[in-house]
């Protein structure tokens, strides 16, 4: 068992009332103390995303991924089965495959040489006995598995600690929010074209709240979508719908519209593919479904989506993208970016919906660069003096009081999870944070249960 950090106990309780005050000391956005506290007991411990089971169609296709700092080879085997292998070899420990995505029926190590199968065992070393004697048994030295592998609707997670609860009991109620987005179609979705990779000067925590749980940015950030009038200038607009907190930090928010009634049905999907979401969908996801604008939100840590209308009138199309904000420091993310898209749609909605998307997100995405901005600079305050300041004359915290005691849940709402109605709430915010404190003070006995 690795020794974990935990957070120190005063720090610990200081934290603790803040947040309960709706307020979160922005110093620990950027901290490098905090940082390792997060790599070690969220992005070591927890489940996160590696990939699509569309992105490894054919015996032997792969494709290289991380979590957190370890980096994973994800491969489908000869056998059609997917496995998770850390990317290092067994040898001296590079790593091994170094190349984004292929098909390879065995991977061979650049530095000595040593070769792989597609199901991790060591198969080849250059001169063998000759050098190794006859004593190294080749079955010892296999390439090391990934600890806790599974996946829902085609998502494939993996997980850094073996003693963590299934990915089932992680998903927990938002797995019925993610049955719409991903299970209403026979056949599931497809990730088209390759996932976009970049680098942002941003830190994960500002990312991943700011896509999933922040529809009160849009009509500021955003505003140049309103002034070329794709969005509407009501400054509530995004804030129609629910916002529903889920467990363990996941959630959603279900942004429809003033009236409640849908813009257009389905998300303008094609009206020949509706019966087929009635089919898969119970009563109550397609009454949501069919009315709904954009769906937004994360499973927690690290993984956010987006479903939203695209296009203009006559040319609607709906998407479903899904980023992944992986921290490689303090102060950067690498951001990976997936379409997916049903994979019975029509050819040419698909093409249209992959151009929406490429217009909207992704580094050449008008909405893309407006959030950018904005979390670099976050990020720029973050570590200066004024936030790290204790002796405090003034606030050295971020805001979360937007309906903070205020809003009361809607019980009426169909879906699991605290649901609330409206989504200009930091509800979804206050829960992901909550979670975050909880995951890296994990360990920390603190008074009587010591
Ligand atoms: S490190 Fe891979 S063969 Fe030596
Ligand atoms: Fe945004």
């Amino acid at each position: 068992m690795l020794l974990k950090r935990s957070l120190d106990e005063k720090l610990f309780l200081q934290l603790k009332e803040k947040m309960s005050q709706g307020l979160l000391p922005q110093w620990v956005i950027t901290d490098p103390d905090i940082y390792q506290l997060e790599m070690e007991n969220i992005f070591e411990r927890t489940w996160q995303f590696l990939g699509h089971e569309t992105e490894l169609k054919h015996n032997g296709d792969y494709v290289t991924r991380w979590l957190g700092r370890d980096p994973v080879l994800l491969v489908r085997n000869n056998n059609g089965e997917i496995k998770a292998f850390l990317n290092s070899c067994s040898h001296r420990g590079t790593q091994l495959c170094t190349a984004d995505r292929g098909n390879k029926k065995a991977f061979t190590c650049p530095y000595h040489g040593w070769t792989y199968n597609n199901d991790g065992d060591l198969i080849g070393v250059v001169a063998d006995n000759r050098v190794f004697g006859g004593e190294m048994d080749k079955s010892d030295w296999g390439l090391r598995p990934i600890p806790k592998v599974d996946s829902y609707q085609g998502m494939i997670f993996g997980c850094l600690d073996e003693n963590a609860e299934s990915l089932d009991d992680y998903l927990g109620d938002m797995k019925w929010y993610l049955d719409m987005l991903l299970g209403r179609s026979d056949g599931g979705m497809e990730v088209i074209g390759l996932p976009q990779r970049w680098v942002a000067k941003a830190n994960w925590k500002s990312t991943t709240e700011n896509f999933a749980a922040d529809p009160y940015h849009v009509q500021t950030t955003h505003r140049s979508t309103v002034e070329l009038g794709i969005s509407p200038s009501d400054p509530f607009y995004a804030g129609y719908g629910h916002q529903v907190v889920c467990d363990n930090g996941h959630g959603i928010n279900v942004i429809t519209s003033k009236t409640g009634k849908a813009r257009v049905k389905y998300q303008s999907m094609p009206e020949e593919m509706w019966p087929m979401f009635e089919k898969n969908l119970t009563p109550e996801q397609n009454d949501i479904m069919s009315k709904v604008t954009v769906f937004v939100g994360g499973v927690y840590p690290n993984l956010s989506f987006v479903s939203p209308i695209h296009g203009t009138e006559g040319h609607l199309h709906n998407y479903l993208n899904f980023r992944l904000w992986r921290p490689v420091g303090p102060e950067k993310v690498e951001v990976w970016c997936w379409f997916f898209i049903d994979k019975l749609a029509p050819e040419e909605y698909k093409k249209a919906a992959y151009k929406g998307y490429l217009g909207s997100f992704g580094p050449s995405g008008t909405l893309e660069q407006d959030d950018t901005e904005t979390w670099a600079r976050i990020v720029e305050v973050s570590g200066g003096s004024m936030m790290r300041n204790k002796e405090l004359s003034y606030n050295n915290v971020s805001n979360y009081l937007m309906g903070h005691n205020r809003v009361e849940p809607d019980s009426s709402f169909p879906g699991p999870g605290t649901a609330y109605p409206t989504t200009y709430l930091d509800a979804l915010a206050k829960s992901m944070h909550e979670k975050w404190l909880e995951y890296i003070s994990r360990d920390l006995l603190v008074g009587e249960e010591r």
